[in-house]
């Protein structure tokens, strides 16, 4: 069975895209769900001087065969400000010193991106900006979703037929591309 690793880049601990993260899990099958979280991943700034003097953090000896072993990627990530969190910018930071242009981080397996906020675009203008950046590191975008207004759209846990369909759709595209990966 092919395995999606779910990374979920707040660090927050009542996340709600980590709380969205977990809807979609629950909403995908036939495939082998690991898990990432920002909230376990404690790494140094990143500094090209801390590089060169300490290499690279140890936690990536763990981190590393998650990503590798992963047939495909689902990302949760916040805006902060129009951008992804800068813990998470420092995370892509080391990615692209322990991985290569030639051997990227994500390997060109697909992913699904997606993200929530209380604001009405739900992180959209950060999402846009990630489906950029992350295919310089490999990453083959299939699909991204956002949920705006968070504390509204999703009650009890809840998101309503639209919302649950875009959902699924995008989760759809996904596990297709991976299963046929
Ligand atoms: C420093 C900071 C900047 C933020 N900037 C944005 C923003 O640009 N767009 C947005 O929709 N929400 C913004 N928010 C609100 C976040 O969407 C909200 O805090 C959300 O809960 C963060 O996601 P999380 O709970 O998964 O960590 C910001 C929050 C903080 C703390």
């Amino acid at each position: 069975m092919k395995t999606i690793l779910t990374i979920s880049a707040s660090n927050r601990a009542e996340s709600i895209n980590a709380e969205l993260l977990n809807y979609a899990v629950k909403h995908i099958s036939g495939v082998e769900i690991s898990a990432l979280s920002m909230q376990d991943v404690k790494l140094p700034f990143y500094n090209q001087d801390l590089e060169a003097s300490d290499g690279i953090p140890a936690q990536f000896e763990s981190i590393k065969p998650l990503l590798d072993s992963a047939d495909g990627y689902l990302i949760a990530c916040p805006e902060h400000n129009g951008l992804m969190p800068a813990e998470f910018k420092n995370f892509l930071d080391w990615l692209s010193r322990v991985y290569s242009s030639e051997k990227p981080a994500f390997g060109g397996k697909p992913m699904l991106l997606i993200s929530t906020s209380p604001g009405e675009n739900g992180g959209s203008t950060n999402l846009a900006t990630l489906a950029r950046l992350l295919p310089w590191q490999g990453a083959n975008i299939v699909a991204n979703y956002s949920l705006g207004s968070f504390y509204q759209t999703f009650q009890q846990g809840k998101l309503s037929e639209q919302e649950h369909a875009a959902l699924s759709n995008a989760i759809n595209n996904l596990t297709t591309a991976v299963n046929a990966g």
